[in-house]
């Protein structure tokens, strides 16, 4: 049996934090609103002129420091993103070069805010077929580009930034060896409206805003994440009490709370960036995932559940012992 184990964690926020306060200096929202109906106090902006590539370059640096590991340790770099810097080529390789990584392969995915779920999973296939030993897996958006600032639905519920993790296969015959254990992906493109950008390179030659029926979004997240949520624990014969840390894509502190409430998990055991990071989309996993880590909440052993839901709609779950 072959496992695909998180061996390092990093992460990178921009540095400019745009609180609530002051964005409602220009739109017609509140700091009182926007915490009371989704969490969030703040987010970080991008700086002009720095890309998705630039955020997730640093949190990749930071991954390997954690691993210990070199870029030409690398076998493949998967970044999930939906705001690369190019139309192609992919940003992933933009990154590649950028870390001195000149063999193996990097390429990017596109499912939005379930983009890190999709590559957990799909990195994991490659490690576990033996087609890689080392895997970086990105999760990086400067989503703050693709919004319509003068729309107060959807401009307060965004932030920048980026996450990684160092995946490295393990060969083992004992059942409790860390690692993925199972991820479980779904997408139904029947929902496209309720969640997309209205530009792109072969329909408007434009990049588009972000739109978004929010409250329609709201309804499928909770109910398709719950069910993905007890896809992973029904295929490894667990139950909620099982996990001891639930680490959920970051859209809405109620979106949250309802989830882990259906679940049956504690808030205890949720970890949360939403009040500072906003949704950062790709990136709000790894970035939650490096932070419980950094701060020694997740431990060795410890049982760790990821869900997202994102535009398509797509989304899934990852069930994972650290
Ligand atoms: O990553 C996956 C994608 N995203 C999500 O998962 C987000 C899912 N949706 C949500 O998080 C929530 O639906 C929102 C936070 C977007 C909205 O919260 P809501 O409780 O569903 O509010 P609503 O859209 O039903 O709007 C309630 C009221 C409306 O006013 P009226 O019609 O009741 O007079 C809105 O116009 O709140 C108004 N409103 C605002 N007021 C102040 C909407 N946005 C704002 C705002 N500030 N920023």
């Amino acid at each position: 049996m072959r496992r695909s184990r998180i061996i390092g964690c990093g992460s990178y926020l921009p540095e400019r934090v745009l609180t609530n306060t002051e964005l409602a200096t220009s739109v017609d929202t509140s700091d009182e609103w926007i915490k009371e109906r989704t969490g969030i106090e703040s987010r970080r902006i991008a700086a002009d002129g720095e890309m998705t590539s630039d955020l997730a370059l640093k949190a990749a640096q930071g991954a390997l420091t954690d691993a210990g590991l070199d870029a030409q340790s690398i076998d493949m770099i998967i970044l999930a993103t939906s705001t690369p810097d190019e139309t192609f080529p992919a940003t992933a390789t933009v990154v590649q070069s950028r870390l001195g990584m000149t063999g193996g392969m990097a390429f990017d995915i596109q499912a939005v805010c379930s983009g890190f779920v999709y590559a957990m999973s799909v990195a994991d296939n490659f490690i576990k077929a033996g087609q890689v030993k080392t895997a970086l897996v990105i999760g990086a958006e400067t989503f703050s580009r693709i919004l319509d600032w003068t729309d107060r639905s959807t401009c307060i519920l965004f932030g920048d930034g980026a996450g990684a993790v160092v995946l490295s296969g393990e060969d083992t015959e004992d059942e409790n060896s860390p690692g993925i254990l199972s991820c479980h992906l779904h997408s139904d493109g029947q929902y496209h409206d309720l969640l997309y950008v209205d530009g792109g390179v072969s329909s408007t030659g434009s990049i588009g805003y972000l739109k978004m029926s929010g409250r329609d979004v709201f309804k499928h997240a909770v109910e398709k994440m719950a069910a993905a949520m007890r896809e992973a624990l029904d295929a490894q014969g667990m139950s909620a009490k099982d996990v001891d840390w639930f680490v959920p894509h970051q859209a809405n502190r109620r979106i949250i709370n309802s989830t882990a409430r259906k679940l049956g998990i504690s808030s205890e055991n949720v970890i949360i960036t939403i009040d500072r990071h906003a949704n950062t989309s790709a990136a709000s996993i790894p970035l939650a995932l490096a932070e419980g880590r950094a701060d020694q909440r997740i431990k060795g052993g410890d049982i760790v559940l990821l869900e997202a839901l994102g535009g398509g709609f797509t989304w899934g779950s990852c069930i994972l012992r650290w």
